[in-house]
């Protein structure tokens, strides 16, 4: 490849990567766009564009880029936003219009994203945590309704999303409260001992599905992520939650309680594992100056502990991890006593597993 071809597919890449960024605002819009409806402001904020512009034009002078160009851009892009903010009301679908959800967790990180997600798509969303006075304030910060775990009785749904350690607890508890035909589900990050566990205590005439989201609660949409299903008793509340789910652009995949921890125990704990270990050994030592590399490995070590809990839930609660953890340590003291020549054998051998993953996408 010529550098003709490499610099086109860098600027094919940094197109794409721009048309990401700008879904990421039109979704940002859109559930800015409800709350504005909500609280009875107008879409267009004019002092706002001004400001929005002004700014733009000074990073691209910074930049040195000619801010003349930059303008118009950004222009068009406020268009989109107005655009966004109005989609709310339904241009994009409502999967779940009048959909009674309780999301009992509904302070917390993935609470707040599927109360949000839920409302978008019409649902009427009610949020439950343990202390009245949070649950007001999440709830009015997000424009739904505060409830408790008393609004189980008269919801078509309840989403779990309360710490994995707590999820059987709370869930036997709610779904004692909940009608026959409702759907409860729960987001656990560990489904051995916990979901299979919920599913024998639940009553039979609930539908009931364990839900495992492989993202956290930071991203801006659903489009492109991908959500577990554990399948228990499912019936027409999950299949228009599913489509609800899907029409948002997320893949739903369906596998059992073992198989899921199986997989998880390696992409999320052994990869959680390492990165703690990794973060622990650099000791306070990150000093400047820093490769592009270690920075981006440093944002993944901090940006764990916004999740702490639940990273810790999967060490302590997915069963099948004590033996990829130890395998992973034996790997790492041969590694480390590994000579010169036979390095070129771990070279391989880190080939082939490359090749592994890359052919699986
Ligand atoms: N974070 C992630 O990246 C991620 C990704 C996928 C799945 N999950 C799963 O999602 C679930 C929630 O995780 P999260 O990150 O949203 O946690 P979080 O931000 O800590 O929120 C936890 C929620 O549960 C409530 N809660 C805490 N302790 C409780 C207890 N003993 N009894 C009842 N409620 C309790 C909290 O209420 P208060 O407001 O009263 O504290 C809060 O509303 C977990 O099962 C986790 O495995 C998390």
């Amino acid at each position: 490849m010529d550098d003709v071809d490499r610099i086109r597919d860098r600027i094919d890449e940094l197109d794409q990567e721009i048309v990401r960024l700008l879904k990421n605002r039109y979704e940002n819009a859109r559930l800015l766009g409800r709350i504005k409806q909500k609280r009875g402001l107008d879409y267009r904020d004019p002092e706002r564009e001004k400001i929005i512009l002004r700014k733009m034009e000074r990073t691209a002078t910074s930049l040195d880029i000619d801010s003349k160009f930059i303008r118009p851009i950004f222009e068009q892009i406020l268009a989109l936003s107005v655009e966004a903010q109005q989609d709310h009301l339904g241009k994009s679908g409502k999967k779940l219009d009048q959909t009674r959800i309780l999301i009992v967790g509904g302070t917390g990180g993935m609470g707040r994203f599927f109360a949000k997600f839920a409302s978008l798509q019409g649902a009427k969303v009610r949020l439950a945590g343990r202390e009245i006075n949070k649950t007001r304030t999440a709830a009015k910060e997000i424009e739904v309704e505060p409830g408790t775990i008393l609004d189980a009785a008269s919801s078509d749904t309840v989403i779990l999303a309360v710490p994995t350690e707590e999820t059987v607890r709370v869930a036997t508890e709610t779904a004692s409260l909940m009608t026959n035909g409702s759907l409860l589900t729960d987001l656990s990050s560990v489904k051995t001992g916990i979901s299979d566990r919920i599913a024998e205590k639940i009553p039979k005439g609930l539908e009931y599905v364990s839900l495992h989201p492989l993202f956290g609660p930071n991203i801006d949409h659903l489009h492109d992520q991908t959500i577990i299903a554990v399948s228990y008793n499912a019936g027409q509340k999950w299949s228009k939650l599913a489509r609800a789910l899907q029409s948002a652009g997320a893949k739903v995949q369906t596998m059992s309680a073992a198989q899921h921890d199986r997989t998880m125990a390696y992409v999320q704990g052994l990869h959680h594992f390492a990165l703690i270990s990794l973060g622990i050994g650099l000791d306070g030592m990150g000093g400047e100056p820093k490769t592009q590399s270690l920075r981006e490995t440093e944002g993944k070590i901090a940006n764990m502990l916004d999740n702490w809990d639940t990273i810790v839930g999967i060490q302590q609660l997915n069963p099948f991890l004590p033996a990829i953890r130890q395998k992973f340590l034996e790997v790492a003291t041969t590694l480390a006593q590994t000579r010169p020549k036979p390095a070129s054998g771990v070279k391989k051998r880190l080939a082939s597993n490359v090749q592994k993953w890359t052919h699986k996408l």
